[in-house]
């Protein structure tokens, strides 16, 4: 009857509680936050953690007040400089996806994901094979770049050779000459239309998985609140996660993603473990 509450979805509130509840079949709208962490083991730095990026920055002593300042819009119209010779640092090389990005597509495969949102703009979630109609890329994508005076689309070899090299490309647009900016949301700008175009479905959302992340910036922080209060929110993380583990049905998983991830698996069930492998092992 209506007065009977509906059963907690969790057996236990650890990673044992959440593979029976995956297990069961009754999981079917899983929403994944992912951050930063969850690249580190495919060579490219987290931004807060001991070594990241930020620390980068303060070693440079580049005359920025806050580390974020480099990652603000009007800072780098002012001077693209160092954002450029960051970005030289970062995503001069090739990577692979990590063993928790093959986990994003395996539950895609198992059709059990709504939507990963990330904060990444590496691609590493394309690369490991995840659908873009299941992917919500909130802080943009190196993928792509526009000048940032008359909103030109610019070529991509300009802003390959830019990584590496660390040097600016600008505009080709004639009398125009603006910098060149990739298409990643800078600090002053506001998220793409896709990241408020499927708030909504947040709603249908049956776990959280919250994975490499401080939530330390919002908006993006803001979609832990959005799900449903019956949908348990499982932190995978090096620490604990801001604002997440107040509500009953909240898990926390300290530890390196990775191993997390793989000992999900194979508490689901063994073939998931070996389905993750295969999956890892074809990016
Ligand atoms: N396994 C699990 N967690 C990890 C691992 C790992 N191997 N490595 C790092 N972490 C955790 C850290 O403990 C930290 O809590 O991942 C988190 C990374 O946090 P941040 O460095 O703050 O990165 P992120 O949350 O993605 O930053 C959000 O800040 O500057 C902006 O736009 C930028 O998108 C970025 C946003
Ligand atoms: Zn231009």
């Amino acid at each position: 009857s209506w007065f009977k509450r509906t059963p907690p979805r969790l057996q236990s509130k650890d990673l044992e509680g959440v593979a029976a509840y995956i297990a069961s079949g009754r999981c079917k709208n899983i929403v994944i936050m992912a951050g930063a962490g969850i690249s580190r083991a495919a060579g490219i730095p987290d931004f807060r953690s001991q070594g990241g990026l930020y620390d980068v920055l303060r070693k440079w002593n580049i005359d920025v007040r806050r580390p974020e300042d480099i990652f603000t819009l009007s800072r780098f119209k002012e001077d693209p400089k160092p954002f450029y010779k960051l970005m030289s640092q970062l995503y001069g090389g090739s990577y692979r996806p990590t063993l928790t990005h093959s986990f994003f597509r395996l539950l895609d495969k198992r059709r059990v994901l709504n939507a990963c949102w990330t904060q990444n703009v590496d691609n590493l979630e394309c690369l490991a094979g995840l659908p873009a109609r299941r992917l919500i890329e909130a802080h943009g994508t190196l993928d792509s770049q526009h000048c940032t005076s008359c909103g030109a689309k610019c070529d991509d070899r300009k802003m390959k050779h830019a990584v590496v090299t660390g040097d600016i490309p600008v505009c080709e647009k004639k009398g125009c000459g603006g910098f060149v900016k990739p298409d990643v949301v800078m600090f002053g700008e506001s998220l793409p239309l896709k990241f408020w175009l499927n708030l909504p479905f947040l709603k249908r959302a049956d776990l959280l998985i919250i994975v490499g992340t401080s939530l330390a910036v919002p908006p993006f922080s803001f979609i832990a609140n959005w799900v449903p209060t019956s949908c348990p929110r499982v932190v995978i993380n090096m620490e604990p996660v801001w604002g997440v583990g107040g509500r009953a049905n909240d898990v926390e998983v300290l530890g390196d993603c990775d191993e997390t991830v793989r000992r999900l698996a194979q508490l689901i069930g063994a073939d998931w473990e070996a389905q993750l492998d295969a999956l890892w092992k074809e990016t």
